[in-house]
């Protein structure tokens, strides 16, 4: 059985890949110290995939003993979640977010050199395109600088991936470029949990539902787009999960890739309103109000190359993960 560690493992996205690699017969191995997570999610994690997975609670950040787990359990693949991601955060305490997702990526890329690991697949972002001069992207779009030291730290995360890559052919990597994860596990196990007051759609138009947050500010409806509101790509985070076992089963004859994970759909801010009323049966109340500083217009993939290529493709609906994102809010009210 292939041991895959996956850092960041107890995370929204990396939870839900670990209970795809369980599926699919790896045993991941989540090194997470659960700063931006909690034990609901590994007790979620234990009722999905029972004795399949293991935990150890370590920081990235200490070499030392993130080499010794490397030493111990004879590690096969990486896949690297762990890193903060809050835009805004990142903007008021950039040293932070520089010190830990490039510190930590660069800790673990060493140790993947060390113990001869073969592949290695990183956690992008979207944020790496800036604002496109088209709607659609691909993966060859050129990128242009982000708006933020988090969007920053992807960018740079690519940079340092390529140039270790220049000289010398390390490991087979993949760059996994997602667009807006949403959504829950179906169990209503696992799920995004939000510290604070959330700066996500999702999250926000979920905590209103339950009656956490007054309402939803829609930011800005005056965009040229047909009802004057933001588009985004937001695909299923079990959507994302299966993209990684695709990654790790990928037998690419390109040592360093690039892979775009979204549905290839744009969707409006008030789109997601409305079928968020459908699908949970309520009337979120919202308010419009001013554009947020640094958001684009319209952003969605084009994803013909990881469907060719990854052999990966969206298989839920956007209305799917809202009935996912809802049911995992009424059961997160539960652990209060
Ligand atoms: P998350 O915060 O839910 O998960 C990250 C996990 O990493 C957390 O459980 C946290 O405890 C852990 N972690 C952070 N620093 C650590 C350290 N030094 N040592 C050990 N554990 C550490 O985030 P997520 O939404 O699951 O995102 C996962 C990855 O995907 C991140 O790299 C993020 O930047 C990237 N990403 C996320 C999104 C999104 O919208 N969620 C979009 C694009 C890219
Ligand atoms: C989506 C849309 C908002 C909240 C972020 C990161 C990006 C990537 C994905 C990690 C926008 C609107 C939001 C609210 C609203 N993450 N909105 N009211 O900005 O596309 O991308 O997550 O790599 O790097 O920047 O996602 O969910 O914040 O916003 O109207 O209260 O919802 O303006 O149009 P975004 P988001």
């Amino acid at each position: 059985m292939k041991k895959v560690l996956v850092t960041g493992g107890a995370g929204y996205i990396g939870s839900h890949t670990v209970v795809a690699l369980v599926e699919r017969g790896y045993h991941p191995i989540i090194v997470d110290d659960l700063r931006n997570s909690s034990l609901i999610i590994l007790e979620g994690l234990k009722k999905l995939c029972g004795d399949g997975f293991s935990f150890l609670s370590i920081d990235i950040c200490d070499k030392n003993i993130l080499f010794s787990v490397f030493e111990d359990h004879g590690i096969q693949a990486v896949i690297h979640f762990a890193a903060y991601k809050s835009v805004g955060e990142s903007c008021v305490v950039p040293l932070r977010y520089y010190q830990n997702n490039l510190i930590g990526l660069m800790n673990v890329l060493e140790a993947c050199q060390t113990f001869n690991v073969q592949k290695f697949v990183f956690s992008s972002s979207c944020t790496v395109y800036g604002e496109p001069n088209g709607r659609q992207v691909f993966e060859n779009t050129p990128k242009h600088l982000p708006e933020s030291p988090y969007g920053f730290t992807k960018w740079m995360g690519e940079q340092i991936l390529e140039d270790l890559h220049r000289n010398t052919q390390p490991f087979n990597t993949l760059c996994l470029r997602y667009f807006n994860p949403i959504g829950a596990h179906p169990s209503g196990l696992i799920g995004e949990l939000p510290v604070g007051i959330p700066n996500n759609l999702l999250p926000y138009i979920t905590q209103t539902a339950a009656g956490i947050r007054e309402y939803l500010t829609v930011f800005g409806n005056d965009y040229p787009t047909p009802d004057g509101t933001c588009i985004r790509d937001y695909i299923h985070v079990c959507d994302v999960a299966e993209a990684h076992v695709c990654a790790l089963q990928h037998e690419g004859y390109v040592p360093l890739d690039v892979f775009n994970i979204g549905t290839g759909k744009g969707t409006s801010v008030l789109e997601m309103v409305e079928t968020f009323n459908v699908v949970s049966g309520r009337e979120l109340p919202y308010k419009l109000g001013d554009r947020r500083p640094g958001d684009i217009t319209e952003i969605f993939a084009n994803v013909e190359k990881s469907e060719a290529e990854l052999g990966w493709k969206a298989q839920r609906t956007v209305e799917e993960a809202l009935r996912d994102a809802w049911n995992w809010e009424q059961q997160l009210k539960q652990h209060d």
